[in-house]
């Protein structure tokens, strides 16, 4: 569902603001019938009439991209840094759902559909994400412990559901550990990784609940099936 004025401006009709003003005035219907309330929602299936045209409201688009380094997680950048959307060949005012670091690779969702969005993005919602973490020294007993019991972040104790040492480099002096969290703080398995004194080198998202990313290469993307995307939303 999303916001009657917002629909409108996303149709390319008008902005947002003219939009608004259009509502006030009595000049948009949906399913024919005239709303002059502003907060008024609608979704795919509604018909808008913007004075009597009716309007192509934009199709859903969902992707899964395996984010290379260097971008940032937004739709533009008053710094000029690369942002994710221009990794995708679309249309849509798509956008990243959650955040990734600039220097993060891995799975990363992207759509226009708010719902979805809004749903992943739920504290409440708790959906797991799963990450590979390459960390400068080698884990003790007791920081693994110390981890896998749970680690203050920002006001928030943060369990891991999975902590697991994939690989121990005596020589490179690296660890590889994997480590499952259902929370969406910022920059939060670096900080859990700072909290038993270890730097996180590299940082690869490999999965979101269900969705893998499976032979994507940095850099590449697909689209979402609709059993992924149904998946998803039922989370
Ligand atoms: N945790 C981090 O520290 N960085 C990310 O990009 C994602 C999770």
């Amino acid at each position: 569902m999303e916001r009657l004025q917002k629909v409108i401006a996303n149709a390319g009709v008008t902005s947002r603001r003219k939009a608004e003003e259009l509502i006030k005035q009595g000049k948009v219907k949906v399913n024919g019938e005239v709303i002059t309330e502003l907060g008024y929602k609608v979704d795919n299936n509604d018909v808008v009439m913007v004075m009597d045209e009716v309007i192509a409201q934009e199709k859903k688009e969902y992707y899964l991209l395996n984010k290379p380094r260097g971008y940032i997680c937004a739709v533009s950048d008053d710094k000029g840094r690369k942002v994710v959307t221009e990794l995708i060949d679309t249309n849509a005012r798509i956008y990243p759902v959650g955040r990734l670091d600039y220097d993060t690779t891995g799975l990363l969702i992207l759509t226009n559909d708010g719902e979805l969005a809004n749903k992943l993005q739920h504290p409440s919602k708790g959906i797991s994400k799963t990450y590979m973490a390459k960390i400068r020294g080698h884990l003790t007993m007791s920081e693994y412990h110390s981890l896998k019991d749970g680690v203050m972040i920002d006001g928030t104790l943060v369990v891991p559901s999975r902590l697991k040492i994939k690989k121990h480099d005596e020589e490179r002096n690296i660890d590889m550990v994997e480590i499952t969290i259902n929370v969406g703080l910022n920059h939060v398995v670096k900080k859990m990784f700072q909290a038993v004194n270890h730097d996180v080198i590299k940082l690869k998202r490999e999965s979101i609940g269900k969705l893998s990313l499976g032979k994507l290469q940095t850099g590449e993307y697909r689209e979402l099936s609709k059993q992924e995307i149904k998946d998803l939303l039922e989370s």
